[in-house]
């Protein structure tokens, strides 16, 4: 087996309708690394899952009148279908509401407090009246203390990402009954003292981020700056895991103390030797998210795991994308803007919306998702280029020269090198995660292909009775959609398949370390039902 890789993906909170927007941030860029990753032989462990915990699922199950077990078991179900449908290929897709967790947490917890980390301290929390209850996080809303922004959250701005304790927020109000009629009443909670681990902190932080994706480490080394505070990893809440200290039985840990710790239980579920990634140095760990949960995943929990001293291992390469948005707006179930992933296959098979989702990655910047570009895409690439290559190669062979691979002369160099340099670029910008220089790398072997055929016009050459070179023609894109199969299957695995299964025998998906020719002369092959066929968008109606 070759070097360990230990992938994992920011876990979606349990809540809500899943879009194409966690598709993007969440799911498939992971998917396509990984996928990478284990064709280069690689020893893969790939993990994601429901986030559980926290207020979000909390106030979604009030929402729906039901408890939250209920609301959390009926929604993990969805949760599983888009993971299926989609073709994500996670050893597990896990949930964080488990005993597996419970305990691991737990033993964290103890193992913190045994290194003099924890302290507890009294603070005022908000506390709503009406609602007669402490409010946590995404329980009160309000004004961000940082920006002026006034949809607030409790813990966190989703306008400048800025995390704070829900006292410091201004003007709140009850998210539950949207009562202003907050008193701030005296709780004690339990702090994490991350101050104490800053010198440790910052000397790895200064090691890691340069390699991490741009907008992961500028948002990092944004943080160093401000140093690291004190946070409360306790709340008010029924929900989470319960708090394994005597006096703290009403309370449960913040979800952002435990969420990350889920990467390590979903794995634990996932592998037996689930060690010989989280405690193996030499293991290589990436993480991909979106860009508001950066803060979490490059100050919260790697210094939880360096002040734990047990060998954690901290990620490498820490991915995140951009906010992708739908039709120039906000994708929201509220307002019926968005494409959901319960419908989304009703428009278009999942390997047109991973591979037009990848070829827009919000990389750089946020991003508009637009129907009539996806419709663009999946007609001019994949349907376009691929497509029709893989069915035009077949179609004319098989008229012309039956059900065998026609005979050819070897390599045609020129193409060869051609070829090679995209394969080259294609597989640094995937080791890199740089997602849209790959598609586009990708989508160059296309075009390389059909270039070859209108050169060379086989068609024509049967005509003019050049057999052979007719032949050489054809043999030479086979072996080119041998390669297809191999470097597209990251990205649309179903049609890969279909590609591997023209061939009578199975030739492997390992990925290549150049173009070659791996199909025989005479070996059978099938014309395949086409790879992908045209998406017609219905013209707006007009209301
Ligand atoms: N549930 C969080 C969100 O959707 C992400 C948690 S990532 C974790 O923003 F790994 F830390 F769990
Ligand atoms: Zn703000």
């Amino acid at each position: 087996m070759g070097k360990k890789y230990l992938i994992t993906s920011a876990l979606p909170y349990i809540n809500g309708e899943l879009h194409i927007g966690h598709l993007i941030g969440c799911y498939l860029p992971s998917d396509v690394y990984a996928r990478f990753c284990r064709a280069m032989g690689r020893d893969v462990l790939y993990v994601c899952g429901a986030d559980e915990h926290g207020t979000p699922a909390i106030v979604g199950a009030a929402k729906e009148h039901i408890p939250v077990k209920e609301y959390t078991d009926k929604y993990y179900e969805k949760h599983l279908r888009a993971v299926s449908d989609f073709k994500l290929s996670f050893d597990l897709y896990g949930r964080t509401h488990t005993d597996l967790q419970e305990i691991l947490v737990q033993d964290l917890f103890a193992r913190l407090e045994e290194q003099g980390l924890i302290e507890e301290r009294e603070t005022v929390q908000p506390f709503s009246v009406d609602d007669n209850m402490f409010l946590a996080d995404r329980q009160i809303e309000g004004t961000c203390p940082k920006c002026g922004y006034d949809k607030a959250r409790g813990d966190q701005c989703d306008n400048c990402s800025a995390t704070y304790e829900a006292n410091e927020l201004k003007n709140p109000h009850s998210a539950i009954s949207g009562s202003t009629n907050i008193e701030m009443r005296k709780t004690k909670n339990l702090f994490f003292l991350a101050s104490k681990v800053e010198g440790k902190w910052k000397e790895w932080l200064k090691e890691h981020a340069p390699k991490w994706s741009k907008t992961a480490s500028a948002i990092a080394m944004g943080w160093a700056n401000e140093g690291l505070h004190d946070t409360s990893i306790t709340r008010d809440l029924s929900w989470g895991i319960p708090v394994n200290k005597p006096g703290y039985e009403n309370k449960v840990f913040y979800v952002w103390f435990d969420a990350p710790w889920g990467y390590v239980s979903i794995s634990q579920a996932a592998n037996k030797d689930w060690e010989s990634w989280w405690k193996n140095p030499d293991c290589f760990y990436a993480q991909f998210m979106g860009k508001d949960n950066v803060k979490f995943h490059s100050v919260f929990f790697p210094e939880q795991e360096l002040a734990m001293n047990d060998n954690w291992k901290t990620v490498d390469l820490l991915k995140a994308v951009n906010f992708l948005n739908f039709e120039g707006g906000k994708v929201a179930k509220s307002t019926g803007n968005g494409i959901f992933l319960d419908e989304a296959l009703n428009i278009a098979p999942s390997d047109c919306w991973r591979y037009a989702l990848m070829s827009s990655a919000p990389e750089t910047d946020d991003t508009d998702f637009t129907m009539a570009r996806f419709a663009d895409v999946v007609n001019k690439d994949l349907n376009g280029m691929l497509g029709n290559f893989v069915s035009r190669v077949c179609k004319l062979s098989a008229k012309n020269f039956g059900d065998i691979v026609p005979e050819g002369n070897g390599i045609d160099e020129d193409l060869a090198g051609r070829i090679n340099t995209k394969i080259t670029d294609l597989t640094n910008a995937l080791e890199k995660c740089e997602f849209r220089d790959a598609v586009f790398a990708l989508r160059s072997l296309w075009a390389i292909a059909n270039e070859y055929m209108t050169v060379k016009e086989p068609w024509a050459l049967v005509k003019n009775g050049d057999t052979k070179a007719a032949a050489n023609a054809l043999n030479e894109c086979f072996q080119m959609i041998d390669l297809f199969a191999r470097v597209s299957a990251p990205f649309i695995p179903d049609a890969a398949e279909k590609m591997q299964n023209v061939f009578e025998n199975k030739h492997d998906l390992s990925w290549p370390t150049k173009y070659e020719h791996r199909i025989e002369t005479n070996e059978k092959f099938v014309v395949p039902e086409n790879l992908f066929s045209r998406i017609e968008l219905a013209e707006k109606e007009d209301k």
